[in-house]
Order: structure tokens, then C-alpha cells, then sequence
């Protein structure tokens, strides 16, 4: 079954039309590559599957149910299963790394202190992070305030999570770090979006991919199907011509 499934989405702001009838799905614990240039519309999209846009019209569906009606106080439920780990990662300045990952536990479940503390250590392993959970965000190097950024967004264990450009700007030991933590949670079955221009993370974490183009997704498929078929985007994308 597709977790995620936007069917013949259009959004415009005023008279600037950026999508124009935008199919896909994404199936429990896949990962969907979303690839266009700057400005296609990619961020745009993402923000819509967590209702901080609304489309003008077609459908979203998340888990089966029908997005599009949402109410804010539905989507503040829906917020709690489905992570955006957006380009920035956003800490709490005046915050320690420990706060900062305790943070949406404390905002959105009742777990002890001493759960909290369990889950924040485990975490911070998991993304490489262990030893910096009393050091401030300006205290870590630009790639640490990333890994804190998109530890922190999946403190809630979120069922689904889209990536906005994670690695974007990172060097090769941070990116590789991000990496892991996207095949680690993908092994947990989470279902993902990634949105990259990062070719070598692209191929390490997606299982398939979808070219935004002139308003529409112009192509998509599994890296196999791609590979086959004549003057596919993927061509473009691995040569580094999607900007
Ligand atoms: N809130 C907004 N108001 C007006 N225009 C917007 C808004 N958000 C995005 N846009 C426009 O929509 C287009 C797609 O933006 P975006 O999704 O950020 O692109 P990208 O693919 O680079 O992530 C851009 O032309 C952008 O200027
Ligand atoms: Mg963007």
C-alpha cells in the first residue's frame, strides 16, 4: 500500500503556477528520490505533505486517508508522524544538544525523564553525536548542528520523514554520516522522501526516483527502470546537470 500518494496536485502562488498536475506515491519503508532544479517546486511539495501548503487542487493521501480536508488540528496529528528535516535543521540557540533532542518529547509525549534520557543517548549515538550532549549549537561544527537538526526531527520516531537537501553543503565525513542515519532509520521501516542534489547519497538511500520538471514529474521509477530507458533524466542527474 502507498504511505504517501499525491495524485494530480496543482499550486500556484498568485499568477507564478509551480505544480501542474503532480502524480506519485511512495510505499511503506521506500525511499522516493525527488529530484528537479532550483526553484521546480521541490520544497514547496514537502511542506504540502505536512499541510503547511495547501494545494489548489488534486489529492494528498497519507496512509490511506485523504489529506486534502485536513483541519490544522488534524494536521498538528499528522505532524507527529511525519518529519520534514528541512535544510536548515533550526536549533534552539539557548539550548544545550541534550534540550534541544528532549524538546519534542517533553512537547509531545508523556515519557519520564529517565525515558527521555534513554531515548536521547541512543539517539545521539546513532547519529555519531555521543559526547555533545552538553555543548550549545555554536559550539558544534556546521555538519554537527545538521546531524543535531535531523536527530532531533526524529526523536517522535516518526513513521515518515522527508529530507530537504540534508547534505547540502557538507563535507564528505558529514555527509556520509547523514547517510547512515537515512539507512538506519529506512532499516526501521521508515517510509522517506529525499530531496537532493547529492548524486553518491541519492544512490545509497533511494530505491527510486522522480524528475520534477516543468510543473510535473516527468519520469519516474526504480534505478533499474531508469537505466533502460532512452535520454532518462537519471542520465542528467548523474552528470550533474540538475541544478
Ligand atoms: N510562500 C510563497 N509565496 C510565493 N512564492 C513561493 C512561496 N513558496 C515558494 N514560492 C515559489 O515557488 C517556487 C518553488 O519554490 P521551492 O519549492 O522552494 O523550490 P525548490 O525546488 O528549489 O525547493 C519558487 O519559484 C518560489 O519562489
Ligand atoms: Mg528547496
Amino acid at each position: 500500500m502507498a504511505v504517501i500518494e499525491v495524485q494530480d496536485f496543482k499550486k500556484a502562488f498568485g499568477k507564478k503556477v509551480v505544480h501542474d498536475g503532480v502524480t506519485f506515491y511512495v510505499k511503506k519503508g521506500e525511499c522516493l528520490g525527488l529530484v528537479g532544479g532550483s526553484g521546480t517546486g521541490k520544497s514547496v511539495l514537502l511542506r504540502s505533505l505536512i499541510g503547511l501548503e495547501k494545494p489548489d487542487s488534486g489529492k494528498i493521501h497519507i496512509n490511506g486517508a485523504d489529506a486534502t480536508l485536513y483541519t490544522e488540528a488534524q494536521w498538528l496529528h499528522v505532524r507527529k508522524k511525519v518529519a520534514y528535516a528541512f535544510q536548515g535543521g533550526a536549533l534552539f540557540d539557548s539550548m544545550t544538544v541534550f534540550e534541544n533532542l528532549a524538546y519534542p518529547l517533553e512537547e509531545h509525549t508523556k515519557l519520564t525523564a529517565l525515558a527521555i534520557k534513554d531515548k536521547i543517548f541512543k539517539q545521539l549515538d546513532e547519529f555519531g553525536l555521543a559526547g555533545s550532549e552538553l555543548l550549545f549549537p555554536n559550539e558544534l561544527s556546521g555538519g554537527m548542528q545538521k546531524r543535531v537538526g535531523l536527530a532531533r526531527a526524529m526523536m517522535l520516531e516518526p513513521e515518515i520523514i522527508l529530507y530537504d537537501e540534508p547534505t547540502a553543503g557538507l563535507d564528505p565525513y558529514n555527509t556520509k554520516k547523514i547517510q547512515e542515519a537515512i539507512l538506519t532509520l529506512k532499516a526501521k521501516g521508515v517510509t522517506s522522501i529525499l530531496v537532493t542534489h547529492d548524486m553518491p547519497t541519492a544512490f545509497a538511500v533511494c530505491d527510486k526516483f522522480a524528475f520534477l520538471k516543468d510543473k510535473r514529474i516527468i519520469e519516474q521509477g526504480t534505478i533499474e527502470q531508469l537505466k533502460q530507458t532512452p535520454n532518462s533524466m537519471i542520465n542528467q542527474f548523474i552528470e550533474g546537470q540538475i541544478l
